[in-house]
């Protein structure tokens, strides 16, 4: 079932996210990206960029960058943030642009590969769309090692949209490669306000199983410190995965 909130009510997404959020995230993922990438790093993918706001603040780091997601509403939203960016519709489990990058970047949106397929569909993708000598940066939001049970108020208001919500991740089968995040949202708008209930599954994968994955897909692969990594505590992780294509 797609996520709510990305879709039937993208309009409400940026009083969950601002957009403000992600300067140092986006300035320290370039970075990263650029540290990683053998030879010149002008060209990137993100798959799964959602609203462009991470996009935002990496984009003065590169010549060209191409935005995927799945959900046409979120790629509309992230025209409006970067409309110098090309900005295509696209499953990161299949994707195929038959073209090749010096980086690219699967953020947050990676946490939705809830299965060892998907894991291992991911990583072709980006292997797929890397040149040689390309690093590819990869920071799903949680891992089997950081997990842990977390909620979130969130209220917010820009005029026309206004949202008061909470936001709980929970696990209920410790054994399976999913936990659940649950959205409790009223959305107003023009007067009116909207009950949703969200739920979204996402992925959980131990440290290990993204490295072997990502090893197996032809890949070489470090971790480092994710720039929040003082203040996010679990169950965020606080690490993010870098691969190179050598
Ligand atoms: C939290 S949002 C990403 C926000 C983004 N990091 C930003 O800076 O705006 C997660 C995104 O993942 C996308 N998504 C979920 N599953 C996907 C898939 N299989 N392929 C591509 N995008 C996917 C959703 O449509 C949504 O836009």
């Amino acid at each position: 079932m797609p996520q709510l909130i990305y879709t039937r009510y993208a309009a409400w997404y940026r009083l969950l996210d601002p957009l403000e959020d992600h300067r140092e995230e986006g300035a320290s993922f370039a970075r990263m990206l650029h540290e990683g990438v053998s030879g010149e790093a002008k060209t990137l993918l993100e798959l799964g960029s959602g609203a462009g706001n991470c996009a935002h603040y990496m984009k003065p780091f590169f010549d060209r960058v191409t935005l995927t997601d799945l959900s046409p509403a979120m790629l509309e939203l992230s025209r409006q943030i970067n409309p110098e960016c090309e900005h295509l519709q696209g499953d990161m489990r299949t994707l195929r642009l038959e073209r090749r990058f010096d980086a690219v970047i699967a953020q947050d949106a990676v946490t939705y590969m809830s299965t060892e397929k998907d894991l291992r569909d991911v990583a072709q993708t980006i292997f797929e769309h890397l040149r040689p000598g390309g690093a590819a940066l990869v920071s799903p939001d949680c891992t089997r090692e950081s997990r842990g049970e977390a909620s979130e108020y969130h209220s917010r208001d820009d005029g026309a949209y206004s949202l008061r919500g909470v936001e709980w991740m929970h696990d209920p089968d410790p054994d399976d490669t999913v936990y659940t995040v649950d959205y409790a949202l009223l959305l107003r708008h023009k007067g009116k306000v909207e009950m949703v209930h969200d739920r979204h599954l996402e992925g959980l994968f131990s440290l290990e199983d993204w490295t072997r994955t990502f090893t197996d897909a032809g890949f070489r692969v470090w971790w480092e410190r994710h720039i929040e990594a003082e203040e996010i505590g679990p169950p965020f992780s606080p690490v993010v995965m870098l691969c190179r294509r050598d």
